[in-house]
C-alpha cells in the first residue's frame, strides 16, 4: 500500500461517489426501458416497431456503457486510493467525456429514433433504416468519444500502475513465475485490473476502427464494406467489454472480501498461470458468436468452441476456489456486502455455465437468436455484476468500522434478487420454447402455441420486474440514507 493523505483521499473518494451516484440514476432508467419492452412483448402496452428498436438499442448500449464504467471507476478508486496515485483530473475528463458520449446516444435513439440494436450490424444502420440520417452520425460519434474516454482513462491507470511495480510484465505478474525470490507483493486487484484492462484497449481500438468506417460511409454513402469483418470487428468487441466488466468486478471482490473474512488473499503462482490463460482466452472466445456465418473458416469455428470451453476454467474455478477457501470455517458476519459478493459470484458461476451451453455448436444450432441468449447474458450481468457493483456501493458509502447493511438493505437485496432470478428464468424459458429474441411482437410468431407462450412468459416477467425495481427502491433508501450520515473520509 501507498500513503494517500487525506486530501487526495477525500478527492477520489468524491469522484467515485460522483460515479457512483450516476450509475444510481442511470440504471433504473435503464431497467424501465427494459419493462417497458417486455410490456409490448406481453400485450400489456403497445410500442410502434421503431420505437421499441430505439429503446432496444439504448437499453443495451447503455447498460453496458453504464456497468462497465461503473466497474472501471470502482476500479480508478480502489486502486488510487491504496496502491498508486492517479490523476483526478484525468478521472473527471473521463466521467465528463462519458456522460457526453451518453447524452449524445440519448438523443440519436430517443429523437433520432437509432434502433439497429447494440451491434449495428452492418450495413444494417444504412439500409433500409427506420430512423433519420442525422441520427447514425451522432450515435456513431458518440460511441467514438465514449470509446475514447474509456481508453484515456485505462492508459493512464495502466501507465502509473507500471510505473509504480516495476514495469508491464511485473503487473502482469510475470516474476512469480521466475526462480528468483520475488522482493514486493503484488496485491491480486493490480494484476486483475491489468488482465481486465489491457484487452479492453485493444477491444476499444478495434471498436473506433470500426466505428471510423461507418462515419466514413455516413459522410460519403457510396462506400462498402465487408460484412463478415465487420461482425468479426463488433462480436470481438461486444465479447470483450461484458467479459472484462465482470473482471474489473471480480478484482474488488478479491481486495473487500478479505476485509470482512479476516483472512488475506494474496497473489501467487497458480492465481497469476490462472489470469494470464485467462488474458489469452477473452481474446478468441468471440467466435462462437459467429457459428451462423457460414462463409467464416470453418476451422475459427471449432477454435471458438473449444477456447469458450476453456475460457470458463481457470479465473473462474481458481476464483471460486479463493472465495470457499476464504469463507470456509471463517467468523464472516453475513451483512449485506459479503452476501451481494457471493451472490454476484452465484450470478456470475450460473450466467457463465449457461453461456458454456450455448457456445456449444450442436446447442446453438437450436438456441441461437432464442431468448436464451438474453437469458444468460442479463443473468451474469445483472445477477452478477450489478450485484457486485451494490455490494462495492455499500462499502463505499457506508463508514469504516460501520459497514453493516441493516435490515432495510437485506430486504431490499431479497426482493431483488427474487426479481431478478424470476425475470430471467423467464427469458430461459421462452429460450427452451424456441421464442426469437428481439421481436417486438411475438404476433410476428406463425405457430399460435409458440406466439402465446411469448407472450405469456412476457406477461410473468413483467411482475419480476416490477420486483427488481421495488427491491432497487428498498436499497436506495439504506444506501443514501448511510451517505448522508457519513463523515469520514476513506
Ligand atoms: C431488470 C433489468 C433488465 C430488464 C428488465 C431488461 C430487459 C431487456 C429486454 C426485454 C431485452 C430485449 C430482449 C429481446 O427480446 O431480445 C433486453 C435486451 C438487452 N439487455 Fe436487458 N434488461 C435488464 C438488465 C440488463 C442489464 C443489467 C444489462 C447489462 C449490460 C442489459 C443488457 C441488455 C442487452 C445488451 C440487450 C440486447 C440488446 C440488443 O439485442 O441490441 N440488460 N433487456
Amino acid at each position: 500500500m501507498i500513503f494517500t493523505d487525506a486530501i487526495e483521499l477525500k478527492r477520489q473518494r468524491k469522484l467515485a461517489i460522483v460515479w457512483g451516484v450516476t450509475f444510481l440514476i442511470l440504471f433504473p432508467f435503464l431497467v424501465t426501458l427494459g419493462l417497458l419492452m417486455r410490456l409490448d412483448q406481453g400485450n400489456l402496452t403497445t410500442l410502434s416497431p421503431t420505437t421499441f428498436y430505439a429503446l432496444m438499442t439504448l437499453h443495451g448500449l447503455g447498460m453496458a456503457g453504464v456497468l462497465f464504467s461503473f466497474s472501471f471507476s470502482a476500479l480508478w478508486y480502489l486502486n488510487g486510493t491504496r496502491y498508486v496515485k492517479l490523476s483526478t483530473g484525468i478521472g473527471y475528463f473521463v466521467y465528463f467525456a462519458i456522460l457526453a458520449g451518453v447524452s449524445g446516444l440519448m438523443i440519436g435513439t430517443l429523437i433520432g429514433k437509432f434502433g439497429p440494436g447494440w451491434y449495428m450490424l452492418y450495413p444494417l444502420p444504412f439500409t433500409g433504416a427506420t430512423w433519420s440520417h442525422w441520427s447514425i452520425g451522432v450515435s456513431v460519434i458518440s460511441l467514438i468519444v465514449l470509446g475514447l474516454a474509456w481508453l484515456t482513462g485505462i492508459l493512464h491507470l495502466l501507465y502509473t500502475l507500471a510505473k509504480e511495480y516495476g514495469g508491464f510484465t511485473h503487473i502482469l505478474g510475470w516474476q512469480y513465475l521466475r526462480k528468483k525470490e520475488n522482493k514486493r507483493d503484488l496485491p491480486p486487484i493490480v494484476m486483475i485490473t491489468t488482465i481486465s484492462l489491457v484487452p479492453g484497449v485493444f477491444g476499444f481500438l478495434v471498436a473506433a476502427a470500426m466505428l471510423i468506417m461507418y462515419l466514413l460511409q455516413f459522410f460519403e454513402p457510396t462506400l462498402n464494406f465487408d460484412p463478415l469483418l465487420l461482425k468479426n470487428m463488433v462480436m470481438f468487441f461486444g465479447h470483450l467489454i461484458v467479459n472484462i466488466t465482470l473482471y474489473c468486478c471480480v478484482g474488488w471482490v478479491y481486495a473487500l472480501l478479505p476485509e470482512f473474512t479476516g483472512r488475506e488473499w494474496k497473489t501467487d503462482k497458480v492465481l497469476v498461470y490462472s489470469w494470464n490463460a485467462t488474458f489469452f482466452f477473452i481474446l478468441f472466445a468471440y467466435f462462437h458468436h459467429l457459428y451462423m456465418d457460414f462463409a467464416q473458416p470453418r476451422s475459427l469455428q471449432y477454435l471458438g468452441q473449444i477456447i469458450s470451453y476453456a475460457s470458463a476454467i481457470p479465473a473462474t474455478a481458481i476464483t471460486m476456489f479463493g472465495v470457499i477457501a476464504q469463507l470456509y470455517h471463517s467468523k464472516i458476519k453475513w451483512d449485506i456486502i459479503p452476501l451481494m459478493f457471493l451472490f454476484g459470484m452465484a450470478g456470475w458461476a450460473i450466467g457463465g455455465f449457461s453461456a458454456v451451453v450455448d457456445s456449444t455448436i450442436a446447442v446453438n444450432k437450436v438456441f441461437h437468436n432464442t431468448l436464451w441468449v438474453p437469458g444468460h447474458f442479463h443473468t451474469y450481468l445483472l445477477m452478477g455484476v450489478v450485484l457486485f457493483i451494490f455490494g462495492f456501493l455499500f462499502y463505499l458509502f457506508s463508514e469504516k468500522g460501520n459497514r453493516h447493511g441493516g435490515g432495510v438493505a437485506k430486504t431490499g437485496f431479497w426482493v431483488f434478487v427474487t426479481g431478478g432470478y424470476g425475470f430471467v428464468l423467464m427469458f430461459y424459458y421462452g429460450g427452451v420454447n424456441s421464442i426469437p429474441r428481439r421481436y417486438s411482437s411475438y404476433a410476428g410468431i406463425s405457430i399460435n402455441s409458440t406466439a402465446t407462450t411469448g407472450v405469456h412468459l412476457a406477461q410473468i416477467a413483467v411482475l419480476f420486474i416490477i420486483l427488481v425495481l421495488t427491491g432497487l427502491l428498498i436499497m436506495y433508501i439504506s444506501l443514501f440514507t448511510k451517505l448522508f450520515r457519513r463523515k469520514e473520509i476513506q
